[in-house]
């Protein structure tokens, strides 16, 4: 099957279009031939190494942990798919990921896909939505009527969260530059802050939860927004010691554990018009690179999909 592959660790010129075997279906395997695949921070952040103390990968090694396609052979233990069905998917990240022709994945990491959405737009759903509900609903303990500050509101995990946290009755004030103002406000933001005129913490105060998908100063200084008991939920970096003992507030930091049940429950929302998939760019397999590039940039506005069939 064709695949993007790299061999070695390090900048874009390492992603090659590979002829590789197809992969081998265990018992509990669902084996998807891939229509498309989502474009995360995480795939270069692996493709430079940067991951390298969590898992050391055997190389070769197909990035992309985000999927859409069709089931094409399923294990003998498989009982909730069968060949021919639409599904998406975030494959588990210790695999090779969805960067080619198929990608095998643990069935209970896999969803149907959702009647009403394409391919490429349900490729551009898994990673981010899992993550944002994580964030938002098991970490961030939001509930109807708390106001939450949700940084980067234009990103893959921004765009999922602004419209989760809009759906559990939650008022949203999120941060963008001044020309993706109007897109988060038609995602749902009550309030919109330009970070590059205003400084957010001088504007708004006693939040009951920050999702953070920055980390840095941005981070340092949405602990000054919180009340106290509230919550700060990171996914980019713990705070420090000394930020934790000055402020009262509760902190998570968390790597997304994928899970197909969840996706199943975010499926559901997506067919009932209350999520809609986001994508910004598609790219075609062989445009790799180019969609590193973007992704790379910090500025990709909602989901980057390579198109694979
Ligand atoms: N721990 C986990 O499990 C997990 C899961 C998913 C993602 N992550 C991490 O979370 C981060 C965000 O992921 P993502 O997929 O949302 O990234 P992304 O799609 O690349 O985010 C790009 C967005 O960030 C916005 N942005 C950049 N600088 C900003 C600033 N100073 N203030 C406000 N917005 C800013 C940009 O908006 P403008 O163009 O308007 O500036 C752009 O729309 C990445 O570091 C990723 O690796 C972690």
């Amino acid at each position: 099957m064709r695949a993007i592959i790299i061999n070695h660790y390090g900048s874009r010129e390492q992603l090659k279009l590979a002829e590789v075997p197809v992969p081998v279906v265990g018992p509990l395997d669902v084996l998807i031939e891939v229509h498309a695949a989502g474009v995360n921070p995480v795939d270069w952040k692996i493709r430079e190494g940067r991951l390298r103390h969590r898992i050391d990968y055997p190389l070769p090694l197909i990035l992309g942990w985000d999927a859409a396609g069709v089931v094409k052979e399923v294990g003998r233990q498989v009982t909730q798919f069968h060949p021919g069905d639409p599904v998406f998917t975030r494959p588990a990240t210790e695999r090779n990921g969805a960067y080619a022709e198929y990608v095998v994945v643990d069935e209970s990491l896999v969803a149907p896909k959702p009647g009403n959405i394409t391919f490429v737009e349900a490729a551009s759903v898994p990673l981010a939505a899992l993550t944002a509900w994580e964030g938002l609903v098991e970490h961030g303990k939001l509930r109807s009527g708390q106001r939450v500050l949700i940084h980067a509101g234009a990103g893959g995990v921004g765009v999922h969260a602004i419209q989760l946290a809009k759906n559990l009755g939650a008022w949203v004030v999120t941060t963008t530059s001044a020309g993706n103002v109007n897109f988060v406000k038609d995602l749902g933001a009550d309030e919109v802050i330009d970070y590059q005129t205003e400084n957010f913490a001088l504007r708004i105060r006693d939040l009951d939860l920050v999702f953070d998908l920055l980390g840095g100063s941005v981070q340092e200084n949405s602990f000054r927004v919180l009340k106290p008991g509230g919550r700060l939920v990171s996914i980019v970096q713990p705070p420090s010691a000394e930020l934790i003992e000055e402020h009262p507030v509760e902190i998570s930091y968390f790597f997304l554990q994928p899970d197909g049940k969840k996706l199943i429950r975010l499926g559901k929302w997506i067919e009932q018009g209350k999520l809609r998939p986001v994508v910004g760019r598609v790219f075609p397999l062989s445009s790799v690179q180019e969609a590193h590039a973007l992704s790379e940039s910090g500025h990709a506005r909602g989901k980057i999909v390579l198109a694979v069939k």
